[in-house]
């Protein structure tokens, strides 16, 4: 990886006075990603799946190589890809369009983003929690507890968004099907940062935002093509159907079905240019990279007085760390290190349920990507070192 050269495709990075350390929450688009979506508003602005002319034909070709691009990206098949919002409504299809009752069960950890709690809350069935283990990775002895008949799905993060443990996908899924169950996998912070094999993995949904992986704001869904076919739409209206009379609606096959009216075609686009980008660097090198950055970062905040650090050792998490310094607010930590051109995240981090169940008022975060070089985790050090010293 050539990390000076690729830095050059993202303009804010430029003139070194940025350091850009909130990657989990909204990753920075490189020139490639901005100038696809460019062309699309100045050379094809159509929409896909109605018109008959040249530009909507352009549109509609682009939409498709895209979908077809994000399901290579994760080795599925371009029509079990559905585009959405983001993450969030990913999620909140899943949970509108599949069926569950007052006896079924649904399963989450105890660490997961509102996005994949509160849909679960409101979706009809039961909600249970599987907990974590005291540093934050996965019990696959809880998950066996906790598993019985009534469980209709298992929908857990991949990356935790608090700090960065990976849960192990394929044994999850492995174990929740032996039980019956199907799986939900919330990728929003894997799927930017590592290798993605749904087949392997076995999982039946997941979920991530293009906004999160260099691209625009754009989600993704894949879902298993027989899953998605059995499935009602969860949005309805032009697009979604193939008839309608004044009483009925016969709707279209998956994908079109759940994507209901004009889609964001600049988003799938520039989404495809993110990809691309992606994968001329390569996801094996990407995660390398990040994981390298952190374990060098983290232990140089072990050695600063009052620093304690979220969750296991930094080989088990990824590119996030999350931390507080004794005595100081962790919003006037991130405030500080901003003024000193450092970006950080600070609070609760859309996980008040886990913050709360462990008595944390919140932690400063920082999370990393393929252009945050050592040198700037040198700078975040002194940072912190100076911050801390306020003590
Ligand atoms: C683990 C996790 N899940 C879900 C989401 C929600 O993503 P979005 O806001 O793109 O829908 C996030 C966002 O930070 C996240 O970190």
């Amino acid at each position: 990886m050539n990390i000076e050269k690729l830095r050059k495709d993202f303009p804010i990075l430029k003139d070194g006075k940025i350091i850009y350390f909130d990657n989990a929450c909204m990753s920075l688009k490189p020139v490639q990603v901005v100038r696809a979506m460019e062309r699309y508003y100045y050379e094809f602005p159509g929409c896909a799946g109605r018109s008959m002319h040249k530009i909507g034909k352009r549109t509609e070709e682009e939409y498709a190589k895209s979908r077809e691009k994000a399901a290579k990206f994760i080795n599925a098949k371009h029509g079990e890809i559905v585009f959405t919002k983001n993450t969030t409504e990913s999620i909140n299809l899943v949970s509108h369009s599949i069926k569950l009752g007052k006896n079924d069960t649904v399963l989450t950890t105890d660490k997961e983003h509102n996005s994949n709690l509160i849909p679960w809350q409101r979706c009809g069935a039961r909600h249970e929690v599987i907990v974590t283990n005291e540093d934050g990775t996965f019990s696959m002895e809880n998950l066996k507890k906790i598993l019985n008949k009534s469980v209709k799905l298992v929908s857990v993060v991949h990356t935790s968004n608090i700090d960065g443990v990976t849960n192990p996908a394929k044994e999850i899924s492995k174990m929740a099907h032996d039980a019956g169950a199907k799986v939900l996998l919330d990728c929003a912070q894997s799927a930017p940062h590592k290798e993605i094999d749904v087949k392997r993995i076995g999982a039946d949904f997941i979920a991530f935002s293009g906004h999160k992986m260099l691209g625009p704001s754009i989600g993704v869904l894949y879902g298993r093509r027989d899953l998605l076919e059995g499935m009602e739409p969860f949005m309805t209206g032009g697009d979604t159907v193939s008839r309608t009379t004044y009483r009925s609606a016969e709707f279209l096959k998956p994908p079109e079905k759940f994507e209901a009216g004009l889609q964001n075609y600049a988003g799938a686009i520039g989404h495809a240019a993110a990809m691309d980008y992606l994968n001329g660097i390569g996801m094996k090198n990407i995660e390398r990279h990040e994981t390298g950055l952190n374990e060098c970062a983290t232990k140089s905040l072990s050695e600063i007085e009052g620093v304690g650090i979220l969750g296991p050792r930094a080989s088990e998490r990824s590119g996030i760390l999350s931390f507080n310094i004794e005595d100081i607010d962790f919003h006037q930590i991130a405030l500080m290190a901003s003024e000193m051109g450092i970006m950080l995240r600070s609070g609760q981090h859309c996980v008040h349920s886990w913050f709360a169940s462990r008595g944390i008022a919140g932690s400063v975060r920082a999370s990393f990507y393929l252009y945050n070089t050592r040198d700037e985790v040198d700078k975040f050090v002194d940072a912190l070192k100076k911050i801390a010293a306020l003590r």
